[in-house]
C-alpha cells in the first residue's frame, strides 16, 4: 500500500503541485486532539459492536494516545502528500500497528470525520471565548464600580442629549457581551449534535453504534441525515456569526474610546501601557490597540462573508470546497481571541477625567428634556412643553447662557398657576438635578443603576 488512503484506483502518483494545492495539514493540523479523541471513540464502537476485537481497540486507542503526545511535542513532520490532519493520524497509525491501525477506518469516511473534529474545536473554542467574553464583562464592571459617582454627557448622534451615570455607560456593554455570550450558547447548542456515523454520505452498511460514540464524546444527540451531516456547516456559520457581533461591539466601543481619548473630548486616560508613541512627534500617545481592535473587526466580518459564498452553490453532500471553512473560522476565531486578550486590560487600566468631565457637563443642555418632563408633570401637553423649552434653549443660545441661569420670572411664568412654579422648576435644572429625577425602569436612575451593578456582580461571580 502506498502513503495515499485512496492509492489503489490510481495508475500514476499524483502530480506534486496538486498535493501542494489540495493540502490542508497546514490549516487543520490543529485539530489533531479533537481527530484522536473522536478515533478514540470510534475504535472502542467498533469493538462493542464486534467489527474489531477488543484487544484490537486498546491497542487502537493507546497508540492514538502515543500520537497525541508526538504531536503535542512538536516530533511529527507534516507532509504535504498526506494531505490533512485525519490521514497523517490514520499512516501513523498503521506505521505503529500495521493490519490492526488498517481497521480504524472501518465504516468511516474523511467526510463525516472532519465535521466531527471541527465539532469537537467549535465546542472547545466557544467555551474559551465565553470565558474571555465573561472577563471583559467583569473588566466593565469594575469600571462601573470604580466609576460610580461620575456623570457623563449621553449621546445621541454624537450630540449631548442626556446626563447619564459612567456606571449606566459601562453596563450598557454589559449587556451587549452578554447578549454576545447567549449567542454563543445558541451555537453551542447546535453544534452539539453528532456527525460521526453518516460515512461518506449515505450512512454504512455495517452495524455501527452512533449512540455510543455520542455517549464517548458528549454530544447531545445525533444528526438524523447523513447526505445533510457531510454537507452541513452551518454551525460554523453559526459560530463566526457570533464571532462577528462580538466583533461588531468590540469596534463600537473602540471608536468610542478613541473619539473620548482625544484633547477634544478628554474624558478618558487610556492606560501607558496599552498605547504606543510616535517615531517623530515625542508628545504623542496613540489609541494604536483600540484602532487594531476597530481595524481588526473587517476579517471577522470578511470571514462571515467568505464562509456565506463558500456554501452558497454547493450541492449535496460533500464537496472539497468544504475544505476551506477551517481558513475561515480559524481566522475569525484567532483575531476575536487576540482582541478580547487586549481588550479586558485595556479597561481595567482606563481611568476617566473626572476634573475635565465635570467642567463641560454643564455645556449642551443636557437637562433640556427633564425640564420639559417638569412641565409635562405640571400639566402642559407633551408638545406644548416640547415647544416651550425648545424657544428657552433658543433663547440661551442668544444670550450664551444655561436653561438654570435663566431669570426667575422666565421660569415662573411658565407655571403661571402653580405657586411653586420657580422652585419646582428648578429642582429639575442643573445635571446634578436632571439626573437625580430620572426613575424609569432600566434608565440611568441611581437606584437602578445601583440594582443593576449588584446583579452583575452576583450573576458573573464577582
Ligand atoms: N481535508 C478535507 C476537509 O477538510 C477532508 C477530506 C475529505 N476529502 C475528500 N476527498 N472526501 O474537508
Amino acid at each position: 500500500m502506498g502513503q495515499k488512503t485512496w492509492g489503489g484506483r490510481f495508475s500514476g502518483p499524483t502530480d506534486t503541485r496538486v498535493e501542494a494545492f489540495t493540502e490542508s495539514i497546514s490549516i487543520d493540523q490543529r485539530l489533531y486532539r479533537h481527530d484522536i479523541r473522536a478515533s478514540q471513540a470510534h475504535a472502542r464502537m467498533l469493538a462493542a459492536v464486534g467489527l474489531i476485537t477488543a484487544d484490537e481497540a486498546e491497542q487502537i486507542v493507546q497508540a492514538l494516545a502515543e500520537i497525541e503526545r508526538e504531536i503535542a511535542s512538536g516530533q511529527m513532520t507534516w507532509r504535504t502528500e498526506l494531505e490533512d490532519i485525519h490521514t497523517h493520524i490514520e499512516h501513523a497509525l498503521i506505521t505503529r500497528l500495521g493490519d490492526v491501525g488498517r481497521k480504524l477506518h472501518t465504516a468511516r469516511s474523511r467526510n463525516d470525520q472532519v465535521v466531527t473534529d471541527v465539532k469537537l474545536w467549535v465546542r472547545e473554542a466557544i467555551e474559551g471565548i465565553d470565558g474571555q467574553v465573561a472577563e471583559l464583562q467583569r473588566s466593565f464592571v469594575r469600571l462601573a464600580e470604580r466609576e460610580q459617582g461620575v456623570i457623563l454627557p449621553g449621546y445621541t448622534h454624537l450630540q449631548r442629549a442626556q446626563p447619564v451615570l459612567a456606571a449606566h455607560y459601562a453596563l450598557a456593554y454589559v449587556e451587549k457581551f452578554q447578549r454576545d455570550r447567549e449567542r454563543l450558547a445558541e451555537a453551542r447548542r447546535r453544534v452539539n449534535i453528532l456527525p460521526l456515523g453518516a460515512a461518506a454520505l449515505a450512512g454504512t452498511s455495517l452495524p455501527i453504534d452512533r449512540e455510543q460514540v455520542r455517549q464517548q464524546l458528549g454530544f447531545d444527540a445525533l444528526a438524523s441525515n447523513s447526505l445533510d451531516i457531510s454537507s452541513d456547516r452551518d454551525f460554523v456559520l453559526d459560530y463566526v456569526y457570533a464571532l462577528a457581533v462580538i466583533a461588531l461591539h468590540l469596534s463600537g466601543w473602540a471608536e468610542e474610546w478613541i473619539i473620548w481619548s482625544t484633547t477634544e473630548f478628554s474624558f478618558l486616560e487610556l492606560p501607558d501601557a496599552f498605547c504606543t508613541g510616535s517615531s517623530i512627534m515625542p508628545h504623542k500617545k496613540n489609541p494604536d490597540v483600540l484602532e487594531l481592535i476597530r481595524g481588526k473587526s473587517a476579517r471577522v466580518i470578511a470571514a462571515l462573508q467568505q464562509l456565506f459564498i463558500l456554501l452558497k452553490g454547493l450541492p449535496l453532500a460533500y464537496n472539497r470546497d468544504l475544505q476551506e471553512d477551517k481558513v475561515a473560522l480559524f481566522h475569525a476565531h484567532d483575531t476575536v481571541e487576540a482582541c478580547l486578550q487586549v481588550a479586558a486590560p485595556l479597561v481595567e487600566g482606563s481611568r476617566f477625567r473626572r476634573e475635565g468631565i465635570a467642567a463641560r457637563l454643564e455645556d449642551g443642555f443636557l437637562d433640556a428634556t427633564t425640564l420639559m418632563e417638569g412641565l409635562v408633570e405640571a400639566g402642559i401637553p407633551l408638545r406644548a412643553a416640547h415647544e416651550i423649552v425648545g424657544k428657552l434653549v433658543r433663547d440661551c443660545e442668544q444670550r450664551r447662557c444655561r436653561l438654570a441661569d435663566l431669570p426667575d420670572e422666565i421660569l415662573a411664568s411658565l407655571l403661571p398657576h402653580r405657586p411653586d412654579a420657580l422652585a419646582f422648576l428648578r429642582s429639575r435644572l442643573g445635571v446634578t438635578q436632571a439626573l437625580a429625577a430620572f426613575r424609569s425602569h432600566a434608565s440611568t436612575a441611581p437606584s437602578e443603576v445601583q440594582q443593576q451593578l449588584q446583579s452583575w456582580k452576583q450573576r458573573l461571580n464577582m
